[in-house]
């Protein structure tokens, strides 16, 4: 149960078309910060804890419906089509049939993906199971909106923007889009709207007159923050939404102690936790789970994804990261990059060195581990101090299935070796340069499998004959 007196359910409208992403991709399946933007609207009903919601679908329902009824929320969430899509209160009305009696209906837009929690408990506190509270805000250029006409401070009603007169469009208060009102009122309302505009629409945001002949109070709870409230029709409006989204999330870290080099080139798709005096450079993307523990750098142009970066290790520029669902584990102390690759089970232990051009996946690398040029480590057990050489790779696949290759502590691999799985090289052991190595090797031996060496000595080159 949530916090308020009455259930929640949550109505997300997002059956429109979206005709000026100039897509076809569905817009509210456009991301921001890497989610879908009808997702960021379901993370919110969740936030609410609202007892369910019912999304709207219309245009690209065959899209949009599995990606909402997916998203794992913790929520019962289910869909319904509005087709044709005949204007917002419509596409409530077709909601009312699956909507209990007894709850508070928050309406929301899927494109519109940055409104906060508190912001919604705010405006369900103001509706109080018996208002019809309205999310307002004030827009220097409040061109298109509904604006708010008031008599003294009652609001009267909603006026849609080409329904207007030229004294009510010169109202800076404007609807948001959302509003908060009892079930029961809501659904008798809806019975009551007619079309009969400028738009030939059923407009929700008729409720309001409705609401004041019923005597029913209507209250504007307004917010200054424009962007909480700001909805995407098109890539301009997205790509600035996102930025406005990434600096502020770039100024929270930075509130915590992180140092980022440039805020304005920062880009965090998920979650990223950073310990004290971490630093990082510009043009960084995290995304899905990321955590960083004390002192640790991140160098400029890196992509990091779903993984965890013990204290003090530094990653250098152009290294790409990602643990997708297994996950990456990089030690304390450990230098990765410049131009490493991380893949899904790489877990490298304190100290371990990763250079240039060095792939790992699926490979345990222990402490002080060293592969510092051109290599490939797949599912590898690589001991303490291994020296991995430059070249060097573990052939994994043997075409049908993948086999493990285990390197004991202290062994050196020389340069362009390939190790043949499955094979165990022995503690302490050496293979030279340019071996394949085909069958496990002894603790403390040298292993050397490559053509021997033929030097002729006084070798004479043949000369080119001279032309006839
Ligand atoms: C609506 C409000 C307006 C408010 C503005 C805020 C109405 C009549 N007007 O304007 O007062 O200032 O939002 O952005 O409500 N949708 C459907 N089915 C439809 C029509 C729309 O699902 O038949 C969805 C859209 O996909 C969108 C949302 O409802 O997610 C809002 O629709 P939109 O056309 O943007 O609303 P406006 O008319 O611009
Ligand atoms: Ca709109």
């Amino acid at each position: 149960m949530n916090a308020f007196s009455h259930p929640i359910d949550v109505v997300i409208m997002a059956a429109g078309k979206g005709t000026r992403m100039k897509s076809r991709l569905p817009k509210v399946l456009h991301r921001l910060a890497g989610v879908p933007l009808v997702q960021h609207v379901l993370g919110l009903a969740a936030q609410l804890q609202a007892r369910s919601a019912v999304v709207i679908t219309g245009h690209g329902a065959d899209q949009v419906e599995p990606v909402v009824l997916a998203s794992g929320q913790a929520l019962a969430v289910q869909c319904v089509r509005q087709e044709p899509q005949l204007g917002t209160g419509h596409a409530v009305q077709q909601a009312v049939p699956v909507l209990a009696d007894d709850g508070v209906v928050v309406v929301l837009s899927g494109d519109v993906p940055l409104t906060q929690a508190q912001t919604l408990q705010d405006l369900i506190a103001q509706c109080g199971g018996q208002r019809l509270a309205l999310l307002t805000v004030e827009l220097p250029n409040p061109t298109g909106y509904g604006r708010i006409v008031r008599h003294g401070s009652a609001v009267q009603a909603i006026v849609e923007h080409k329904d207007a007169t030229e004294a009510q469009r010169q109202i800076t208060e404007v609807y948001s889009g959302i509003m908060a009102v009892p079930a029961r009122l809501l659904k008798d309302w809806l019975g009551r709207i007619d079309n009969r505009n400028a738009q030939g629409e059923y407009y929700l945001t008729d409720v309001v007159r409705l609401a004041v002949a019923d005597d029913v109070p209507v209250v504007a709870h307004t917010i200054a923050d424009a962007l909480e409230v700001a909805g995407i029709n098109s890539p301009l409006q997205l790509a600035e939404l996102e930025r406005a989204h990434q600096l502020r999330q770039a100024q929270r870290l930075l509130e915590q102690g992180v140092r980022l080099l440039d805020p304005a080139r920062f880009d965090l798709r998920g979650q990223l936790e950073c310990a004290p005096d971490v630093e990082i450079d510009v043009n960084c993307i995290f995304q899905g789970r990321v955590s960083l523990g004390e002192g640790v750098k991140i160098g400029a142009h890196c992509v990091i994804a779903n993984c965890t970066i013990a204290a003090g290790a530094v990653i250098h520029p152009f290294t790409h990261i990602d643990g997708e669902k297994s996950g990456v584990t990089v030690g304390e102390g450990a230098l990765i990059g410049p131009f490493a690759r991380l893949r899904p089970g790489a877990q490298l232990g304190a100290e371990v060195h990763i250079g240039n051009f060095v792939e790992v996946k699926n490979a345990t690398l222990a402490r002080g581990a060293k592969a510092n040029h051109l290599a490939y480590l797949g599912d590898a057990t690589v001991g303490e101090r291994v020296n991995y050489g430059a070249g060097s790779i573990t052939a994994n696949y043997d075409g049908a299935n993948k086999h493990r290759t285990v390197i004991e502590a202290d062994v050196h691999i020389g340069s362009n070796c390939v190790l043949v799985a499955p094979v165990t090289i022995g503690a302490g052991g050496t293979v030279g340069g340019g071996s394949t190595i085909t069958k496990s090797t002894e603790p403390g031996s040298l292993s050397v499998a490559r053509g021997k060496q033929v030097s002729i000595a006084n070798w004479k080159r043949p000369e080119k004959k001279p032309k006839a």
